[in-house]
């Protein structure tokens, strides 16, 4: 195996220096509504703390909780809880001098989404927080909150005047929202109505956490910071591109011992799926930036207009097409990292049960996805792409692999029966983050006999440490004003109106079969033969 080695000094520039965001994180109050959520406890209080421990939060800074659910002296309470949610996720490990900095940083507001009241109370404690910490009445509405709430939250924002005017010279608003939004078009279509009723789009940062992952960035800058990759990236020397997003985590976790549930998002994803919770955003837009055009300048909307120009592109799947091209599927119990698990139905009817909430009448939520699409530009013009994502999979494992063409059949490639394995670019985009380029080699020796080698390269083994979370990254860009890695409303609604044919199909055919796979394998048999149809196969990861 070749190792292409490079040291960091011998590296040009890091990107940020030539090319990244030249504007700084600016000072600001981040307020979270939800902050006593699963989000916020697990990736956004974390990201903060790790944006605190590296140095390089703004001067002025504070977090304002928002919501339910506190116990006591709230401030105290989400303190506590960040703490804990620090301790088990954050990617470098809690420092006491390090937490009592940030902790004083720490506030929360107890109250319902709904309620005007609630909304002045926050207010109040803006303004007091603004006073003691020296920030500018600067703020960001970070919504990790369920669809239908973004409504009447963004309305009570404006109803209290917390919203100020997007050229206002005082203090900024920005307002960042999460996925899902909406759960098809046209609810899509009313949030993102609802939002700019009352913040411009220059406000308003729809996040999706693949785009601030280190190695989906690298994909613009491996396609347009080198030369070799560009004069090859299209139909003339490619023949397909896999886009693979696995997971071994299903949607319950249990205690390994007792077997007991021990946290499930079964309430958020039963009646969502795969195909909205994967495909429609983080695996379309890493599609996006696999397939653009390059862009010509890094300013937001450049490189935005340059991605919605693939969503444009993209074939629409009919009615009629939608069962040769796209395969759901839910697991079935199995067995993952040595530990049997159970099936999804059964999670959902336990999950239900438990709560005595009333159980679904059809569960015929998909935890697996394959499709096979084309994007119908001169650049990709019969190129397929296939995707594929799912829930308790062997492994956690997401790459971008683009397969070249095979060489012709003379020379080293004469004999049918032995041809040569194709090149294949590799990016691996978690965990072992990096790439790696599958070539032919010759076998050393007195006889011609080829081998595939691969030349690696190795995020960790380079550079070092753990990357940043996408998380980190993004909420300084949002506190830097700098939106490239957010989608445009065009974006989002684009990229539904493409799923929507299938989500159609599928919710006009509930009855019929629904394709299962034990978890702990690759997905259903009905996925293989989607791609073996076109005399291919699946990466093996
Ligand atoms: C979220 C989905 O957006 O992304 C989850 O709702 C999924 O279902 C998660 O597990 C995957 O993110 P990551 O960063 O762990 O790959």
């Amino acid at each position: 195996m070749a190792t292409v080695t490079q040291s960091p000094e011998q590296s040009t520039p890091p990107l940020a220096a030539v090319a990244g965001s030249a504007m700084l994180p600016q000072p600001c109050i981040l307020v979270i509504f939800g902050a006593a959520g699963d989000l916020s406890w697990r990736k956004l209080i974390p990201a903060v703390y790790n944006l605190n421990v590296d140095g390089v939060l703004p001067a002025s800074f504070a977090i304002v909780g928002f919501g339910l659910g506190s116990e006591g002296d709230p401030d105290e309470w989400l303190r506590a809880r960040a703490k804990e949610g620090i301790e088990k996720f954050s990617r470098q490990p809690l420092d006491e001098g390090h937490w009592a900095d940030f902790a004083r940083c720490l506030f929360y507001v107890e109250g319902s989404f709904n309620d005007l009241r609630a909304y002045q109370v926050l207010k109040e404690k803006l303004a007091a927080v603004d006073a003691e910490f020296g920030i500018p009445g600067s703020r960001v509405f970070y919504l990790s909150i369920p669809p239908q709430v973004v409504q009447p939250a963004v309305e009570q924002l404006r109803a209290a005047d917390l919203v100020n005017p997007a050229d206002d010279v005082h203090g900024f608003t920005r307002v960042i929202v999460e996925k899902p939004i909406g759960r098809d078009l046209e609810s899509a279509r009313q949030v993102n109505s609802a939002v700019a009723h009352a913040f411009e789009e220059s406000q308003t940062y729809r996040i999706d956490h693949y785009l601030g992952k280190e190695t989906v960035q690298n994909l613009m800058v491996l396609r347009f910071a080198n030369s070799i990759f560009e004069p090859l990236w299209n139909q003339k020397y490619i023949d397909h591109v896999q886009i693979t997003v696995a997971e071994e985590e299903g949607l319950t976790q249990y205690d390994p011992q007792t077997g007991e549930p021990t946290a499930s998002r079964i309430g958020y994803y039963e009646g969502v799926g795969a195909l909205r919770d994967m495909v429609q955003n983080h695996m379309l837009q890493v599609l996006c930036l696999t397939a653009m055009e390059p862009p010509y300048s890094l300013e937001p909307d450049v490189v935005r207009d340059g991605k919605i120009g693939v969503l444009k592109c993209l074939r629409p799947i009919a009615d009629g097409e939608v069962e040769s091209c796209v395969v759901r599927a839910q697991y079935i119990d199995g067995e993952v990292e040595g530990h049997r698990v159970p099936n999804y139905r059964h999670e959902v009817i336990d999950y239900f049960s438990r709560r005595n909430q009333p159980i679904p009448p059809n569960i015929t939520t998909e935890t697996f996805v394959a499709m096979r699409l084309y994007i119908d530009n001169w650049r990709w013009a019969g190129v397929p792409f296939y995707l594929r994502t799912g829930k308790r999979l062997p492994k956690r494992a997401s790459e971008v692999a683009i397969q070249f063409k095979d060489v012709p059949n003379i020379l080293f490639n004469q004999h049918p029966d032995v041809p040569l394995e194709p090149t294949v670019l590799s990016i691996r985009v978690q965990p072992e983050e990096g790439l790696s380029l599958r070539l032919a080699s010759k076998l050393p020796g007195p006889k011609v006999r080829i081998y595939p080698v691969k030349m690696e390269f190795n995020y960790s083994s380079l550079f070092g440490g753990s990357s940043p979370e996408a998380y980190e990254r993004l909420l300084l860009d949002v506190m830097a004003g700098d939106a490239t890695l957010f989608m445009r409303r065009d974006a989002v609604e684009a990229a539904w109106q493409f799923v929507m044919p299938i989500l159609d199909h599928w919710e006009n055919s509930r009855s019929r079969f629904l394709p299962q796979y034990q978890a702990g394998t690759w997905g259903p048999l009905e996925a293989d033969r989607l791609i073996q149809g076109d005399h291919r196969s699946w990466r093996t990861l």
